[in-house]
């Protein structure tokens, strides 16, 4: 059964929408809750694939997972690990399970972890995670795709990233905490997700500080020491970011809650200068706002603070309808234009050079069947369904199911006519139409 988008364009979003956890976050947290050999509770965590795939990781080593859907909680035992080997199977469906290997070493000395390998959206190495697991004292061998890293002890130490690299941050963040003595980070990733594993950590008894910025000190605790806590993620800000693109994307005025304003502060800027207007209701609660055609604008995706790669295929979208030219630089990727042959074929007028990308807006985009090439530009897909005159049918749903959590209903909400079908409701509806086929069903 291969599940699909029908979108049918023009409606203005308005009304309220809730952001979940971090996606990007929480899968960090459950790699983190095998340092304690006792039960953890971390809340607000979202039900997507990619949770259920970490949670699946560590329930093969060992550990006694139960997530709670309506609490949006998950208590994990961790008493028991058996097992130090995360499988191929695992790994490959989702390359974030490599945290696995760092936590492993705080917690066992040794780890069996299967290499990633790349993704669509490029190489995405891991040789920082290894040079700075070496750096504090494992042996590494690479056999049959596994990395196998082992130590009777770590010893703190100064590691230098090449690139401030959220998952060789967080990975090495996670290795030190019983690690002997002292490590530094420098040139670390300081995105609000390295906080959010650092706040955790210190949660559960780790000694970290600096986190947030480009310098991050772990002083090494006893295993021992560390005990169960709970705790709560911090929203998603590329979640909220993608509701704040549609409803500007379709002129609406919608309020966003759950959401840390301080997280977004480029993306924000950046959609201000397109014409959105972005109010402060309360310190979790914006409303989003836009009623003109947008203005143009360039930018170059950065680690954070600057703008997130995450959310460039979306910022393109509403390039897509602007007024002027816009010049995209993608600088965390080599291959994360994969929403531009879809965008042309509604329509948009976009030339792509290497990592360079000029958008020149059209007045309007058309529907058409398009597909998920990966979760954010499966995401921009949508948001172009949105604004297209006519019906989108977005193909290859898995892609978003792994990072937002009830995307349909929570834009349906908003008053967007889009639902979910599969191609034995859609062949059981052939001769109808998308807009007849949504009103058979009730509207969404
Ligand atoms: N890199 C290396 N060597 C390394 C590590 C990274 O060359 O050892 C390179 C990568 O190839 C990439 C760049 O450094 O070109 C940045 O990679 P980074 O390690 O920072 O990214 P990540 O940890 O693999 C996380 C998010 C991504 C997000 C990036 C950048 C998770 C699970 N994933 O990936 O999120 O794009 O940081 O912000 O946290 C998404 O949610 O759609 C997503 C892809």
């Amino acid at each position: 059964m291969t599940e699909k988008f029908r979108i049918l364009g023009g409606e203005t979003l308005k009304g309220e929408v809730s952001v979940g956890g971090a996606k990007n976050s929480v899968l960090k947290l459950i790699a983190a809750t095998i340092l304690v050999k006792g039960a953890t509770k971390i809340y607000n965590v979202p039900h997507l694939t990619d949770v259920d795939i970490m949670l699946n990781v560590i329930s093969d080593l060992g550990a006694h997972c139960t997530y709670d859907r309506e609490e949006q909680s998950v208590i994990i035992d961790a008493h028991n690990i058996s097992s130090i080997t995360a499988k191929y199977e695992l790994v490959s469906k989702m390359r974030a399970s490599f945290i696995i290997l760092g936590a492993l070493m705080s917690r066992c000395k040794e780890a069996i972890v299967a290499l990633p390998g790349g993704c669509a959206i490029g190489e995405r190495r891991v040789d920082f995670h290894i040079k700075g697991l070496e750096a504090l004292g494992a042996k590494i061998k690479i056999e049959n795709g596994y990395v196998h890293a082992k130590a009777s002890k770590l010893v703190g130490t100064d590691i230098y990233l090449d690139i401030p690299s959220v998952g060789a941050t967080e990975n090495l963040m996670l290795a030190s905490v019983t690690a002997e003595g002292s490590t530094r980070i420098q040139n670390a990733a300081q995105e609000p997700e390295i906080v959010d594993l650092a706040n955790f950590l210190n949660t559960l008894g780790a000694d970290i500080v600096g986190a947030g910025t480009s310098e991050i000190i772990i002083n090494g605790v006893k295993l021992d020491s560390l005990h169960p806590a709970e705790y709560t993620t911090i929203p998603d800000r590329i979640e909220a970011g993608t509701f704040m693109a549609a409803i500007v994307a379709t002129k609406g005025k919608a309020i966003i809650k759950n959401v840390y304003p301080a997280h977004l502060t480029f993306f924000n800027d950046k959609l201000i200068k397109m014409g959105a207007s972005i109010k402060l209701v309360e310190p979790t609660t914006i409303e989003v706002s836009c009623r003109n055609r947008f203005n143009s604008l360039n930018f170059v995706t950065q680690p954070y603070p600057g703008f997130p790669t995450d959310l460039q295929a979306i910022a393109m979208t509403l390039l897509t309808t602007s007024n002027g030219v816009g010049i995209i630089t993608e600088s965390l990727y080599e291959n994360r234009f994969m929403q531009v042959p879809d965008l042309r074929r509604m329509g948009a007028d976009i030339h792509q050079d290497r990592n360079h990308a000029i958008v020149k807006g059209v007045k309007n985009l058309t529907g058409a069947t398009v597909a998920a090439s990966d979760l954010r530009a499966g995401a921009a897909l949508v948001i172009a369904g949105l604004m297209a005159n006519g019906e989108t049918i977005v193909e290859k749903l898995h892609h978003i199911d792994r990072g937002y959590e009830d995307f349909e209903y929570k834009l349906a909400n908003l008053g967007a006519k889009i639902k979910r079908f599969d191609d034995v409701s859609f062949n059981g509806n052939s001769a109808d139409t998308a807009s007849s086929i949504i009103n058979i069903k009730g509207g969404v």
